[in-house]
């Protein structure tokens, strides 16, 4: 493509982009597509000869944004909303222009230094010491996995790395321990590192869906009496089911006393830490051996971008670090080679899309955004306390909002479970909102997560207004 082509193609699709960001609730936010339409109305091999660029672009307006789930749709509730940034996506676009790998600092100056300090930015603006290190990840799963694959080295004795798990009784069984409403990302975590599902023990939680520290403390001397080693606990700060907060300093007492790794799984919740009134969200941070906080959740950072902070990058380098002969560099000193701190050997520039959004923003308007988040998700609350019928499951303590709609006389749990599934089909097949539900204890609950860059007052009404018509005993079947 020569220079004037793609002037204009690319002019073309910035003018895509921009009419779609001017009103991105143009769109249905749950598309009315069935599984495999997509796939039938392309072809079935990839084109022999060279198409027109105009021909490629109206097959992408004809097909891709009618077939999407729009997550930057203003009225985007469920699970935990993203948003695209203007900043973050002229970011994306940079990014995909300069193709940075940076696996080695030779191969990504740049991209290398500005991750360590734009990580660096975010770190004290969250309040989290300076003695942490950030890397970047794509997503928290793969942060997770690599603070357990370090939390390993912390037993250099059991020569894991060296000689891995199969086939060597002689070694403890090793587990992890997280409440019984950590993410799964633990459990595939667990999963991959060859520790197993029965690698993780799941912990009680309290009337507020926070890990239980007694009972904590009770698992690990029980496991401990067994000849098991507690490798690392996992607390979270904001669960995706509730966003509880694990009590962290009592957990690390407890972690402490083990000599196991605790990580801190932040990775919705973090982010909350911008806003003075809500660093609590951190409290006891410092004391973590790892830390996860995901700017593609809730700071306005196109995904994917997943920041994994330690204190102990030493124990990360010495879990991943393989230098074959023809990643060797020399005269690079002290620098650091990003593709030392986790499974990836090749690298995209992420950093600087953090940057962007951080210098775009402010960390003040960042916060003044998930403030009014947090506001909203209140009011939200406030309208299901106050309406017959309507609960809320777990308490509001961020900006998701966990509820269910128990219908006048309604006493069997199993039909209160299966009217608010039908009662979220519904919603969702507006195409104004779209909302998803977990299950707190055995409850099945509906959850509205305010998260989205768009999302104002007049969308969390609709969303309100939509739920209580949906919920009206006239109301049809989905
Ligand atoms: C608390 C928590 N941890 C981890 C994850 C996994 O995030 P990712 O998709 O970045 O792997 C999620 C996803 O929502 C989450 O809510």
């Amino acid at each position: 493509m020569c220079a004037a082509d793609f002037r204009r193609h690319a002019g073309a699709a910035v003018e895509w982009i921009a009419r779609y960001l001017e009103d991105p609730a143009a769109w249905p936010v749950l598309p009315a597509t069935a599984p495999g339409e997509v796939r039938a109305a392309l072809p079935a091999a990839a084109p022999a000869h060279a198409e027109p660029f105009e021909t490629i672009l109206a097959d992408f307006e004809r097909l891709i944004p009618a077939n999407s789930t729009h997550w930057n749709h203003p009225g985007f509730f469920g699970y935990f909303s993203i948003s695209a940034s203007g900043a973050g996506i002229i970011a994306e676009l940079l990014t995909a222009a300069l193709n940075v790998n940076a696996m080695l600092w030779r191969t990504g100056p740049a991209a290398t230094e500005l991750e360590e300090v734009a990580t660096g930015w975010l770190r004290d603006a969250l309040g989290i010491p300076p003695g942490f290190d950030g890397t970047i990840n794509d997503t928290a799963s793969l942060s997770t996995l690599h603070a357990l694959a370090a939390a390993r080295e912390l037993h250099p004795e059991l020569r894991i790395r060296e000689e891995g798990l199969a086939g060597r009784p002689e070694l403890p069984r090793l587990r992890v321990y997280c409440s019984a409403d950590a993410h799964s990302s633990v459990d595939k975590a667990a999963i991959t590192l060859g520790l197993g599902m029965r690698g993780v023990r799941h912990i009680e939680v309290d009337a507020w869906r926070r890990m239980r520290v007694d009972a904590l403390r009770s698992a690990i001397a029980e496991d401990a009496a067994a000849g098991v080693l507690p490798l690392a606990v996992v607390a979270t700060s904001g669960t995706t089911s509730t966003t509880a907060v694990d009590p962290l300093a009592e957990i690390a007492d407890v972690t402490e006393a083990a000599g196991a790794w605790l990580h801190l799984d932040a990775s919705y919740a973090g982010s909350a830490a911008l806003v003075p009134e809500l660093r609590w969200v951190l409290h006891g941070a410092a004391r973590a051996d790892s830390i996860v906080v995901n700017p593609h959740k809730w700071l306005f950072v196109p995904i994917d971008c997943s920041v994994l902070y330690t204190r102990r990058p030493d124990l990360l380098k010495r879990a991943f670090s393989l230098v074959p002969e023809y990643l060797t560099t020399t005269g690079t000193g002290e620098a650091r080679n990003l593709m030392d701190y986790g499974v990836a050997l090749g690298r995209r520039f992420r950093a600087l899309k953090l940057w962007f959004v951080l210098r775009a923003f402010g960390t003040e308007g960042i916060a003044a955004r998930l403030r009014e988040h947090v506001r909203l998700a209140r009011e939200f609350a406030g309208w299901v306390d106050a309406e017959p019928g309507f609960e809320q499951v777990a308490p509001t303590a961020l900006s998701l909002v966990v509820f269910r709609h128990v219908p006048a006389g309604a006493h069997d749990a199993e039909a209160i479970d299966a009217h608010n599934a039908a009662l979220l089909e519904r919603v969702n097949a507006s195409g104004e909102v779209l909302l998803s539900h977990t299950r707190v204890g055995s409850v099945y609950a509906l959850r509205l997560a305010i998260g989205n860059l768009r999302t104002e007052a007049v969308h969390v009404r609709r969303a309100w207004a939509l739920l209580r018509a949906a919920a009206a005993p006239t109301a049809p079947d989905p």
